[in-house]
């Protein structure tokens, strides 16, 4: 009973987390693979912000277990935020899930583990702890050019439409030497740069450093080229975090700024703390300190009373500040938190889907005008990969735009200078200079 297959939903900090888990098995002497069929342990590392997030992994759920009518022996856990959700719901002897395992319990998996097998009893462990950051884990990593690294992680900022405060439990840093210390063991591997993660990246504070300080210390370690972070919230950017995006040459001149809502009275309502002025100023600012900054963001449509002029508000916003892309959703309703507690999902489906294709329509053409603003000029490039087209190359600018180019032997992991001939919505294609 010893090998285990795991599968990701959801964030960036969900495929940390499986990074983790993995490690902690493999110490545990457990062996990984990347089949289904080969593993006697089938996890699921899952998400639970949108509906469409749950409904996939009940259909996998439903998939797996024809593998496991195959072959008796094999355990099926869901881990990760749904686990931490809906554990009665999954625990149900129907759904045929024989371990469920929240965010903070993945140390217990080996006992859980063993427990399962030899007394064929169901396992979950569910608490939320205010101390656990995985610390002392250095987890295994795929070869690549960046590596992320959760530097704190739960939420306490309650926005009512959002489980994660929930599922992910309060607000913990990670103490900075031991970010450094793991940022040099990935410079010892190859990694260039690194991806600063948290649920609310920059409310990270430990001791008197803030996250500002942790950009700075990270950014010494010898070898690390570029520093990005995701994802923050508008109401932790002080001044002196700007200045470090402005003037730290390893801080990445992109930021990834939720708006959520263009319209204040939503905003209240979501608990956002930040008026549409407020973040319209902010935005200003940023620009003004940070030339060429790259701005990307997060927007629910259909938010409980919203009205089609309060939607308005949120074009109105993206059309002023100009975002070089969006991630787009329709909102919907999570069990747990305040909106479904409070507010009744009364905008219907018709015109939430009609509110979100106006807004990508939109969001698409200032996409492509920000992309063609860039045509003509020379942008430095780490390479990433191969390109999806045949003889090309990836990687990304400083701005976390996607640059391709012909393949003419340069090796990942370096940077190159390209000049940009073509821009599409996504993609920006040029020649090596
Ligand atoms: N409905 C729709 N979108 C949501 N998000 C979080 N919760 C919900 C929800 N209940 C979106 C937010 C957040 C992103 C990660 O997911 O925009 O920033
Ligand atoms: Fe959810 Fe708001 Fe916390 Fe982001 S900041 S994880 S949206 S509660």
């Amino acid at each position: 009973m010893r090998k285990v297959y795991i599968e990701t939903y959801g964030c960036q900090m969900n495929e940390y987390d499986t990074e983790i888990v993995k490690t902690i098995l493999k110490q545990n002497n457990y062996d990984l693979t990347e089949q289904p069929e080969e593993a006697q342990i089938l996890f699921l590392n899952t998400c639970s912000v949108r509906e469409n997030a749950h409904q996939k992994v009940y259909q996998r759920i439903n998939t797996l277990k024809q593998l496991r009518k195959k072959e008796k022996k094999r355990v099926m856990g869901v881990l990760g935020c749904m686990a931490q959700n809906l554990r009665d719901e999954l625990l149900d002897e129907k759904v045929g899930v024989d371990l469920v395992a929240g965010p903070d319990s993945y140390k217990k998996l080996p006992a859980m583990l063993e427990s399962v097998v030899q007394d064929d009893a169901r396992q979950y462990a569910l608490s939320l702890s205010e101390y656990e950051t995985y610390s002392d884990i250095f987890p295994v990593r795929e070869e690549g050019v960046n590596s992320w690294i959760a530097v704190m992680r739960g939420c306490d900022n309650f926005c009512t439409f959002c489980v994660v405060p929930y599922t992910r439990g309060r607000e913990r840093s990670r103490d900075p030497l031991n970010v450094v210390d793991e940022v040099k063991r990935l410079t010892d591997q190859g990694f260039k740069q690194i991806t600063l993660l948290g649920q609310n990246v920059n409310s990270y504070q430990y001791g008197t450093s803030d996250f500002a300080d942790l950009i700075n210390e990270v950014s010494k370690v010898d070898g690390i080229e570029r520093i990005r972070f995701t994802s923050p919230h508008p109401k932790d950017f002080p001044q002196k975090l700007i200045e470090t995006v402005a003037n730290n040459p390893k801080a990445c001149r992109h930021i990834h700024l939720p708006l959520q809502a263009g319209n204040t009275r939503i905003l209240d309502m979501m608990n956002r703390t930040y008026t549409k002025e407020d973040f319209l100023h902010l935005v200003d600012y940023m620009k003004e300190r940070i030339p060429d900054l790259a701005l990307t963001t997060d927007i629910i449509v259909g938010f409980p009373t919203e009205t089609e002029s309060e939607y308005q508000d949120t074009l109105d916003v993206i059309r002023t500040v100009e975002f070089d892309s969006a991630f787009m959703f329709k909102y919907s309703e999570r069990k747990q938190t305040i909106a479904s507690r409070k507010y009744p999902d009364d905008v219907s489906e018709e015109e939430k889907t009609s509110r979100i294709t106006r807004l990508v329509e939109l969001q698409r053409n200032i996409s492509l005008k920000r992309n063609q603003q860039h045509i003509g000029k020379v942008f430095s490039v780490l390479i990433e990969g191969k390109a999806k087209k045949d003889g090309q190359l990836m990687g990304r600018n400083d701005g976390n735009k996607i640059v391709v180019f012909a393949d003419t032997g340069q090796k990942i992991g370096e940077f190159i200078n390209i000049k940009i001939t073509t821009a599409s919505t996504n993609t920006l294609i040029g020649e090596v200079v």
